[in-house]
């Protein structure tokens, strides 16, 4: 092995993606955002600027938010990966930062809205009780065209009581874990080879 890639070449690399580890091959050039979306149908993330701009298509990668669209699926490997699909406690329950942006009107289109909730969770794992101000800090990596920002604030604020008052939920922990797994475990009943395993490489839609 030479290290150096040649066009065409596929490789393999494996990804523990929402506590589910997947065996895939893939181009280099591959955006870890279009691994998930293609290989893994993991629709959740949107590319917005594809210039690690404006945070939508945000993952949590080792427990960090992390731009998808500006990174490689091979710089990847042997990554744990967190995406929207991910975090819920069960297929009918949604995650308290969801539960207060669906409360709080956090959204309007949506488009940013998964990105957005990745990096709430991580701001308020940091930092359990903030401020508006140390909100609006936190989530400007992420931009969101409609909402004007003032509602998606009043989601975190909300959120942060909530998971200060036992709504917990995070996507780190044994029990969510488990739950993905079961979840998983019906993904795989209902739609087979979405699971682990190879998944068939398709052209990504970046050059
Ligand atoms: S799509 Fe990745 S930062 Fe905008
Ligand atoms: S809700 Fe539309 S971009 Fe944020």
């Amino acid at each position: 092995m030479t290290g150096i890639v040649e066009e065409n070449q596929v490789v393999p690399i494996t990804l523990t993606v929402n506590g589910r580890r997947h065996r895939l091959t893939v181009e280099p050039r591959k955006l870890l955002a279009d691994v998930l979306r293609q290989d893994l149908k993991l629709t959740g993330l949107n590319i917005g600027c594809a210039h690690g701009v404006c945070g939508s298509c945000t993952i949590l990668l080792n427990g960090q938010s992390a731009r998808s669209c500006v990174m490689f699926g091979v710089q990847a490997d042997g990554a744990e990966i967190t995406t929207i699909e991910g975090i819920a406690p069960s297929p009918v329950d949604l995650h308290p930062v969801q539960e207060a942006f669906w409360e709080q009107q956090g959204l309007q289109c949506g488009y940013c809205t998964p990105g957005m909730v990745l990096r709430s969770i991580e701001l308020l794992r940091e930092n359990p009780n903030p401020t508006r101000d140390e909100v609006r800090e936190g989530i400007s990596s992420n931009l969101c065209r409609c909402t004007g920002y003032q509602f998606i604030i009043d989601a975190v604020m909300d959120a942060a009581e909530r998971l200060r008052a036992g709504e917990t939920s995070d996507p780190q922990s044994d029990d969510a874990a488990r739950a993905h797994a079961e979840k998983a475990w019906e993904v795989e009943r209902l739609a087979p080879g979405m699971g682990e395993g190879d998944a068939t490489p398709i052209p990504s839609s970046h050059p």
